[in-house]
């Protein structure tokens, strides 16, 4: 006779209970295996559709070489070049398996049931996981409703005003995901000299490489002045590495020392560590990369408007599209053309999708496939 299964929703930790995994975008060749066709295209993770850097990949391949060894432990020399880029000392930088793994050591260190944090609505989606998951509480800010700022963006009187003895972490995306929205150096900077020095404030910068605002900071200059902040970055969207999984923090060297302590050892994998390292190095690729990207933006903007749909502003590599109807149904139909985007009803978005900024000729298909499938 087998045992009874245990009840293992009842085992796992409180927080864990009540989670619902991250919804990843669909990958091609799952649909096209569905479809039995060869040609998807996908536009719903904010990768970057030109890919990496060729020297980064060809750092990568010459790195499979080395595989049977385990990776540096402290990926020094990774390490040291981004404190370099930073011009902070190497102990100011936490390296993640993506910014994903250090939004979830932020939450480890420094979040408890007993503690709080605050973030936006509409928020990038891993701030209420990593916080859920620890058992600590989520505080969600209401997002502008148009009079103050963006609509959809984030409301930092609102966040401020969340804050209190039990909050422990706020989290800033900044541009936000799936928004795209942003906040400028003057009222971001007077935010984070507001907040009591026991509240650690993490603003995250994914995008930051794609955005080409005058008033838009780099955070990370604040460091100096205010211990309780933590930048995080990414390789993932601009540097086009996004499936070998390198992120990272940049704070004080006691906040990142903390973080290394919850670290798993070789977090970033030996191939990631010297692709990253190349990718650092050309700069013109990156910056072709987000001329592309900017092209594209123009372009489904354009398509957008002559479709008459309203769009929110984005300063990212991906636009939220109002599609008067359920999101959830157009990128069902969508799907049938071949596209993939992202429904964004799990950020209380309900008839928006957030459409990744493809190539010239995959925005151009998409575009005509909205139009098809509206019609
Ligand atoms: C705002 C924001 N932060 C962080 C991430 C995490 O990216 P990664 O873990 O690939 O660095 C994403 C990815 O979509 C994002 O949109």
């Amino acid at each position: 006779m087998p045992s009874a299964e245990p009840d293992f929703l009842g085992l796992a930790a409180p927080g864990v209970r009540g989670l619902t995994p991250y919804q990843p975008g669909k990958p091609v060749a799952e649909l096209e295996r569905e479809l039995g066709i060869r040609d998807a295209i996908k536009l719903a993770s904010n990768e970057n559709p030109y890919g990496p850097a060729p020297g980064a990949l060809a750092a990568a391949q010459a790195a499979l070489q080395q595989v049977a060894r385990y990776p540096d432990g402290s990926a020094h020399q990774l390490v040291e070049r981004l404190a370099a880029q930073h011009g902070v000392g190497a102990d100011s930088i936490t390296l993640g398996n993506g910014s994903n793994d250090v939004l979830d050591m932020i939450a480890r260190v420094f979040l408890t049931p007993q503690h709080e944090a605050v973030f936006s609505r509409h928020a990038f989606a891993v701030y209420p996981i990593s916080v859920q998951a620890v058992g600590a509480v989520a505080r969600v800010a209401p997002a502008h409703d148009g009079s103050r700022g963006p609509v959809f963006g984030h409301d930092l009187a609102a966040m401020a005003a969340l804050v209190n003895d039990r909050t422990r972490v706020v989290f800033i995306a900044n541009p936000n995901n799936p928004t795209g929205t942003w906040l400028a150096a003057g009222e971001l900077e007077a935010f984070v000299a507001r907040l009591p020095a026991q509240v650690m404030v993490v603003i995250d910068e994914a995008y930051f490489e794609y955005v080409d605002e005058a008033q838009y900071p780099d955070s990370s200059c604040w460091l100096q002045r205010y211990p309780n902040l933590i930048v995080t970055r990414t390789f993932s969207k601009a540097y086009g590495l996004a499936g070998l999984r390198v992120g990272y923090a940049l704070s004080h060297p006691q906040v990142a020392g903390l973080l290394n302590r919850v670290r798993q050892p070789f977090n970033v994998n030996l191939v990631a560590q010297a692709a990253a390292l190349a990718a650092l190095e050309d700069t013109r690729h990156l910056a072709e990369c987000v001329r592309h990207n900017r092209e594209g933006m123009q372009q489904l903007v354009t398509g957008f408007r002559e479709l008459g749909l309203s769009f929110i502003e984005s300063a990212g590599n991906f636009i939220a599209v109002d599609v008067g109807r359920p999101g959830l149904e157009v990128y069902r139909s969508l799907l049938r053309e071949g596209v993939i985007v992202r429904p964004v009803a799990n950020y209380e978005m309900p008839t928006h999708l957030r459409i990744t900024i493809g190539r010239t000729e995959e925005n151009a298909r998409f575009l005509a496939a909205l139009r098809k499938v509206l019609a």
